[in-house]
């Protein structure tokens, strides 16, 4: 599993550049001034440093807070129940809030974070992810913002993992079996 074979580059640290740079504008004429990102650990955190980063260059400045959900274990499929490891500190009752997020695949993890943020009472919940998996697949809940589409392949690099290795990658890799 440590064999570089195993890795095939999907996209460059170029590509990914040029596309959060359209993201963050996209990002800033939709979002308010005020607002609340929260990046959702762990697989999110080099994606939410680069977009946070250029969210302040498209002139935002979101409060940022981070709260971690666990689903995956170390395996390459999702154990399909979503657990609140950690919660965020800072007080979203009457906010827009934008969840951040590595990948979205089933959806079980968005949506739980949601409904999470829901729950105490924020005023709009928005989603942006990296990686969209859910393209053509029937009832997926798309996401407000995305960054590309993602073939149904377990994919590492960039601050996403398998089995905690990998997150390191300046690029985004398709992990081969
Ligand atoms: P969902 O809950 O099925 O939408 O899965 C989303 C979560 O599972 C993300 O937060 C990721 O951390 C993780 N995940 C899904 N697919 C992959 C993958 O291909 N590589 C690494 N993590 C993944
Ligand atoms: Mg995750």
């Amino acid at each position: 599993m440590d064999d570089p074979a195993h890795i095939e580059p999907l996209f460059t640290s170029d590509e990914i550049g040029a596309r959060l740079d359209g993201l963050a504008h996209d990002i800033a004429k939709t979002m308010p001034q005020d607002f609340v990102a929260v990046a959702i650990l762990k697989g999110s955190f080099i994606f939410a440093a680069d977009l946070i980063r250029a969210l302040t260059a498209h002139g935002l400045n979101p409060e940022v807070d981070f709260m971690t959900l666990g689903s995956y274990g170390t395996g390459t499929t999702s154990s399909g129940t979503v657990s609140l490891l950690r919660d965020a500190e800072v007080d979203v009752h009457g906010r827009e809030v934008l969840l951040i997020d590595d990948i979205l695949d089933s959806g079980r993890t968005l949506t739980f974070a949601r409904a999470h943020m829901m729950a105490k009472g924020t005023k709009a919940v928005r989603t942006c992810v990296l990686l969209d998996k859910t393209k053509g697949r029937a009832g997926a809940i798309p996401p407000d913002f995305f960054g590309f589409d993602s073939p149904p392949a377990f994919v590492v690099g960039y601050g996403m993992d398998h089995a905690h290795k990998y997150r390191g990658l300046p690029f985004v890799a398709i992990l081969k079996a």
